[in-house]
């Protein structure tokens, strides 16, 4: 699906571009103008992946492998060919805006900060400290879908071991509905690893075409516990990203294919250095946060309460919100 927009900015650059077949550019290296070296500069300051090629601009490629501004555009063009990244009309993207759906948190405060609730067709991130409520709210999520339509399917990715079906069945039971046929529209798989995790959002798509399931939620909880434990050190922080790169990748694709919310969770770690507002901070740095459509930052409030605040939208103020976790869901403050 190559666009003529696309194709008019191709025809002014240089031949070898155009003839170049799209289709064989895997990777970075396999772009116009990079050879080994300037490869190794790029893989060494994070530039690591065609995605990562596709959004930088000609100057800072420039700064980071030496090579001329002229390389530098017929690379991201490249990348960006090879990524199909073309344009969407207005039209076009105001209907996908039309289809989106938004998935109730039960709290009336949080719905309204969220200026309804959870949108489908994005990724929502929300991190925060242990028993933060993070889990809770995923389980939540998987429940509430079903209030709308009782044939939406969640797909729990876990990768802590931290689903309960106990809780799913409490969680039903305060939202009205039959907890046998919530379990039933709920499809679990436990992640061993970060490559496993990777794998089975990957197998998301299977599940939809294969089986037809309505998936309407995809959740990662957690999204990023494994490539912490996996990638440790310095020294490993490049391929860490560049995978967490390509994971978010794959899950903007399935939100934005299939009008699915997915929702991730995120933990903080301690910025000993900060002196003023929050000593805490995600982890995952800014590819997590660039690609996270909504982020939540999730706190514990006064009277064993929680506080939901919305870091980062498109189109919605930072606002905050407060509300108590119980047996039967979310409750007022
Ligand atoms: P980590 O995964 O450890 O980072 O934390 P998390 O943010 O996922 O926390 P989680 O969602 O597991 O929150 C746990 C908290 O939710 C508990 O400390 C309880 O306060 C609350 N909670 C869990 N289950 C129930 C329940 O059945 N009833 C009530 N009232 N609170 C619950
Ligand atoms: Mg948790």
């Amino acid at each position: 699906m190559r666009n003529k927009v696309v194709m008019e900015e191709l025809e002014e650059i240089e031949e070898e571009t155009i003839s170049m077949d799209p289709k064989k550019i895997n990777s970075v290296k396999d772009l116009p103008g990079v050879g080994a070296a300037t490869a190794e500069k790029l893989m060494s300051a994070g530039v690591d992946s065609l995605m990562s090629i596709a959004v930088s601009s000609p100057g800072q490629l420039v700064e980071l492998s030496g090579v001329t501004e002229a390389v530098a555009r017929k690379m991201i063009n490249a990348a960006r060919d090879a990524l199909e990244m073309g344009f969407e009309s207005g039209d076009d993207l105001l209907k996908k805006r039309e289809r989106v759906q938004k998935i109730s948190t039960g709290s009336k405060a949080f719905d309204e900060m969220m200026e309804g609730g959870f949108e489908t067709g994005a990724i929502t991130e929300c991190f925060g400290e242990f028993g933060s409520g993070k889990t809770q709210l995923a389980h939540i999520l998987a429940v509430s879908i079903q209030k709308d339509d009782p044939d939406a399917v969640a797909v729990y990715i876990d990768t802590e071991n931290t689903f309960r079906p106990e809780r799913i069945i409490q969680l039903a039971k305060g939202a009205n509905l039959d907890p046998d046929k919530v379990l039933k529209n709920i499809r679990v798989a436990r992640a061993y690893n970060s490559d496993h995790q990777m794998l089975l959002a990957e197998k998301v798509n299977d599940l939809i075409k294969d089986k037809s399931l309505k998936v309407k939620l995809v959740v990662i909880d957690s999204l990023t516990a494994h490539f912490r434990a996996e990638f440790i050190g310095r020294g490993t922080l490049a391929e860490r990203q560049q995978k967490i790169n390509k994971h978010m990748h794959t899950l903007l694709k399935l939100a934005d294919a299939h009008n699915l919310l997915v929702y991730v969770t995120n933990q903080v770690m301690s910025k000993p250095d900060t002196f003023f507002g929050d000593p805490t901070q995600a982890i995952g740095g800014h590819i997590v946060a660039h690609s996270s459509t909504f982020r939540i930052y999730l706190r514990k409030g006064k009277k064993g309460s929680r506080v939901a605040k919305l870091i980062d939208s498109p189109n919605m103020a930072e606002k905050e919100c407060g509300f108590f976790v119980t047996e039967g869901g979310l409750k007022e403050i």
